[in-house]
C-alpha cells in the first residue's frame, strides 16, 4: 500500500487495521481560480476517471469495511440523481456485488438523468419512494436488514469509516502545502449532506492546519420527520466519533478536537437541488474558468467561496467534491 496514498496509516500506524482499498489516483492537484491570487481549488473531480468527486474517496474506506463483513449486497439511498449512488453502484459493478439504491425525487437535470442511466447500466437495483421520509424509512426497515451478508450503506457512502477519507485528504493537502503547491489556507470551504466530508476536513484541520477556519455549506435540510439530518449535530457528532479513534491511535492527542468551524444555511435556499440566485451565479462563474459545478452541491458551496474570498482578502481554498459521470 502505497505510504504517499494513505498519509494517515503513515501518522497513526494503528488504523492500519482499517485495510482501506486504493480507489482513487491521490494526490488529486490544486489549481488557482482562474488568475485569483487568494481562490484555490482541491481537485476532487479528478479522483478517478470514471466518476471522481468525494465518493471514491470514502469508497475505499468503505470497502474495506464490505470486505471484512464479507458482504456480497449493498443497500444504499439517495435522491434520484444520487452521486452517492452512482458512486456506489460503479464499486458494486466492479466488486461483483448486490447494488440496491432507495430514491425520493429531487429536481429532474440533465446531471439526474444522466446518473439513473449510469446507475441502471451498472445493474443497479433502484426503487423510488415518493419522499425523503419514506425512502429514509425503506432504508431503515427494509426486509434485509438483518441479513449479514447486507451492507447498510448510509445516504452520500457515509458509513461510519469514511470520515477517515477526508482525515486522509487533509495530510495529503498538508503535504502540497509543504511541497509549496499553494499557501496555507485561512479557509476552506466544501459543501455539507450527509456530513462525512466536512467532518473528516474539520478532524484534519485540528491535526495539520490549526489557523484554518473550516466552513460547512449546508445543502440538505436539517429534518427529515423527526430526524436531523443536515445539521452541524450530526457533524459534530461525527467529528467526535473519528476524533476518539484517532486519540486511540494516538494518546498525544487533546481530548476535544479543536479545529475552528463554522455552519452556513444561508447558501441552501428553498431547497435541495434546488439553484438560488448566488449558486446560478456561481456556476456560471466556475463554468467559464473550466471549473465544472452543479445546483445541489458544488454550486451551493462555491457561491460561499466567493463571498469568503471577497469578504476576508484571505486564502481560501474550495473543496470541489463534483464530478460528472461518464456514460458506460
Ligand atoms: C457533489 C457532492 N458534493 C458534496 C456532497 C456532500 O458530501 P457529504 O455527504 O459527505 O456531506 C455530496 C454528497 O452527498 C456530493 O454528491
Amino acid at each position: 500500500m502505497a505510504a504517499e496514498h494513505f498519509p494517515l496509516l503513515r501518522r497513526f500506524s494503528a488504523l492500519s487495521s482499517l485495510q482501506p482499498v486504493e480507489l482513487c489516483e491521490l494526490p488529486t492537484p490544486v489549481e488557482k481560480f482562474a488568475d485569483s491570487d487568494l481562490l484555490f481549488i482541491k481537485r476532487d473531480d479528478l479522483t478517478r476517471s470514471d466518476q471522481g468527486g468525494n465518493k471514491p474517496r470514502k469508497l475505499e474506506f468503505v470497502l474495506a469495511d464490505i470486505r471484512r463483513r464479507q458482504a456480497n449486497r449493498v443497500i444504499t439511498m439517495g435522491a434520484t440523481g444520487t452521486n452517492a449512488g452512482v458512486a456506489t453502484a460503479l464499486m458494486c459493478q466492479r466488486e461483483n456485488l448486490h447494488c440496491e439504491v432507495i430514491t425520493f425525487p429531487q429536481p429532474e437535470t440533465d446531471i439526474v438523468r444522466l446518473n439513473q442511466r449510469i446507475m441502471r447500466n451498472a445493474g443497479a437495483t433502484l426503487t423510488a419512494r415518493g419522499s425523503l421520509f419514506s425512502a429514509a424509512l425503506n432504508w431503515y426497515l427494509h426486509p434485509r436488514r438483518l441479513d449479514r451478508k447486507s451492507y447498510f450503506l448510509y445516504a452520500g457512502c457515509s458509513a461510519p469509516v469514511a470520515t477517515f477519507a477526508y482525515v486522509n485528504a487533509m495530510l495529503e493537502l498538508d503535504q502540497q502545502i509543504r511541497n509549496g503547491e499553494l499557501p496555507a489556507p485561512k479557509h476552506i470551504v466544501v459543501a455539507a449532506g450527509s456530513g462525512a466530508t466536512v467532518a473528516g476536513i474539520i478532524a484534519g484541520a485540528a491535526l495539520v492546519l490549526p489557523q484554518v477556519t473550516v466552513h460547512a455549506i449546508q445543502v440538505a435540510p436539517a429534518k427529515v420527520g423527526s430526524f436531523t439530518a443536515c445539521h452541524p449535530d450530526v457533524v459534530s457528532g461525527m467529528v467526535d466519533q473519528v476524533w476518539r479513534s484517532l486519540r486511540n491511535a494516538d494518546s498525544t492527542l487533546p481530548a476535544k478536537c479543536n479545529a475552528q468551524w463554522l455552519w452556513h444555511e444561508e447558501y441552501f435556499g428553498e431547497g435541495y437541488g434546488v439553484a438560488t440566485p448566488d449558486s446560478r451565479h456561481a456556476i456560471s462563474s466556475g463554468g467559464k474558468n473550466g471549473l465544472e459545478l452543479e445546483s445541489t452541491y458544488s454550486g451551493k458551496a462555491f457561491a460561499a467561496a466567493l463571498t469568503l474570498t471577497r469578504q476576508h482578502r484571505q486564502a481560501v481554498l474550495f473543496w470541489q467534491t463534483f464530478a460528472r459521470g461518464n456514460e458506460l
